[in-house]
């Protein structure tokens, strides 16, 4: 069945970018003017799409910005192709290497990836998510440093374990590297879990179907699957991983081919 579709409250001056107005065409998203009686819903607050929550007697915001906040400096002070993450994806020899981000949330760590250079594809299958997302983007595009770490950045809306498969049958060239961050359900009761974190959990729950997502990675990368752990958390799967390497509270387990 169907899902309903879900409400964006927009008005004459919103600009909405064209994958949006396509969520819309689709029936996914559905415009309305005002946000009476929602408690879940996307409008626009200050040119940036924003997802609001009523949650008990409090409203939770979440909107993405590649350009400013913690991303810019992550981007800025991060530490180069040295840092855990672009280091588990093999940027420090493999500078060229292309990336597949089967996980792609709001896109933080793609954004990361990107600006050391790797093309990187992100899959996001919640609609709202990959709203955000893509939001986030066309506003980036719009700003000077930004616009080329932007346009080494393809997004795709869908299940990425359909994705990858649909690779093989069309023949298109498989990504070096899959990248994969999933919800960890342990994160959801931790009083430490960062604001946004709480209202992508809400909003997405745990993600069930980690090894059969692992597996379709592991099929598809050409060189290796990278997979995010808090760092006390098991592995994904029952396969041991090549290595990891860590940071102060993340571990990232490498799948060499
Ligand atoms: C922990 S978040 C990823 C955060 C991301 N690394 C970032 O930097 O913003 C996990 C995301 O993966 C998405 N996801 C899980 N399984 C997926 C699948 N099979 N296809 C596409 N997206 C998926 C969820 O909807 C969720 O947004």
């Amino acid at each position: 069945m169907k899902p309903e579709p879900f409400p964006i409250v927009e008005s004459l001056n919103d600009s909405v970018c064209d994958p949006i107005k396509s969520l819309i065409a689709e029936g996914i998203f559905e415009r309305t003017e005002t946000n009476n009686g929602l408690s879940s819903y996307l409008y626009f607050n200050q040119n940036a799409l924003t997802y609001s929550l009523q949650d008990n007697n409090q409203t939770l915001t979440l909107s993405h910005s590649f350009t400013s906040g913690k991303n810019k400096h992550r981007q800025q002070y991060g530490g180069g192709k040295n840092q855990p993450l672009p280091k588990a994806c093999g940027l420090d020899k493999h500078p060229s290497w292309t990336i597949f981000d089967a996980t792609a949330g709001i896109g933080r760590d793609a954004y990361v990836l990107a600006s050391l250079g790797a093309k990187v594809t992100l899959c996001e299958q919640h609609p709202v998510l990959y709203a955000l997302l893509v939001d986030a983007l066309s506003r980036a595009e719009l700003h000077e440093e930004a616009n080329s770490v932007v346009q080494r950045m393809r997004m795709i809306h869908g299940n990425s374990s359909n994705v990858m498969n649909n690779m093989s049958e069309t023949n298109s060239k498989r990504p070096d590297v899959v990248y994969l961050d999933p919800m960890y359900p342990g994160r959801k009761k931790s009083a430490k879990i960062k604001k946004d974190m709480q209202i992508l959990q809400q909003l997405v729950g745990h993600d069930s179907q980690d090894d059969i997502l692992f597996e379709t990675a592991f099929s598809t990368a050409l060189s290796r699957v990278v997979v995010k752990r808090p760092k006390t958390a098991t592995p994904i799967t029952s396969r041991k991983p090549s290595y990891n390497v860590s940071s102060e509270n993340t571990r990232y387990d490498v799948y060499v081919r």
